[in-house]
């Protein structure tokens, strides 16, 4: 089984992050190659970035940082579903990232990022630097919506189009293979390279 890390990255009051990352993880959970560990980064509430020592020497100081550090090493790979905020991506996915190094390093990772009118697609562009910069692998396959708040219905739940299921298919399928191709290359905890 490939443990996927699905990260809700929009932490705001009435996010509408929350109901697009619980349809990806309902559909990942249909797939039977797939574990599925859920991270609402509202309710995780990570502090700011406030460790003293730079994450790569693993010499964490708080409990908060330890857990996420034990529950990130335990993914095998991550859908980070993320709104567009001013041509950018979620402040509280890149604080959930900086917290930690080797735990990410050579993991595959997934976008589903929604929006206005640019379907969140600026935000993965700033987000690949970050990410490539942390050692995690970029699928190819990404799932894009625009105008999301469109597609969730009277009861706040996200009604994908057919094109959007067949996006998050093909990415599943993508975070397998990635899984299994870049698990023999990965070191726990050895130095990874530093920013
Ligand atoms: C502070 C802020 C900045 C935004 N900037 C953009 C933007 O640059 N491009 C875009 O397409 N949508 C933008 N939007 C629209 C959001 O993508 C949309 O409101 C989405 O619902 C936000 O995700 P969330 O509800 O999960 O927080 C912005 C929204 C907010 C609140």
């Amino acid at each position: 089984m490939t443990r996927i890390m699905v990260v809700v990255g929009s932490v705001r009051p009435g996010r509408i992050g929350l109901p697009i990352a619980e349809w990806v993880r309902d559909v990942l959970l249909t797939d039977g190659a797939i574990e599925v560990d859920f991270v609402d980064l509202a309710e995780l509430a990570l502090p700011f970035m406030d460790e003293p020592n730079h994450p790569r020497l693993h010499d964490y100081l708080h409990q908060h940082t330890k857990d996420w550090s034990e529950r990130v090493d335990a993914a095998d790979g991550f859908v980070f579903v993320t709104p567009e905020y001013n041509h950018s991506f979620s402040p509280a996915l890149k604080n959930a990232l900086d917290y930690l190094s080797s735990e990410w390093f050579r993991k595959p990772v997934g976008f589903v990022s929604y929006g206005g009118v640019s379907s969140g697609t600026r935000g993965v562009v700033m987000l690949k630097p970050a990410v490539a910069g942390l050692g995690l692998v970029p699928a190819a396959a990404a799932v894009e919506i625009t105008f999301a708040a469109r597609q969730l219905d009277d009861e706040g739940r996200f009604q994908p189009t057919e094109q959007q299921e067949k996006n998050l298919a093909a990415l599943a399928d993508e975070l397998v293979a990635l899984g299994s191709a870049l698990a023999p290359l990965q070191k726990r905890h050895a130095h990874s390279p530093g920013a």
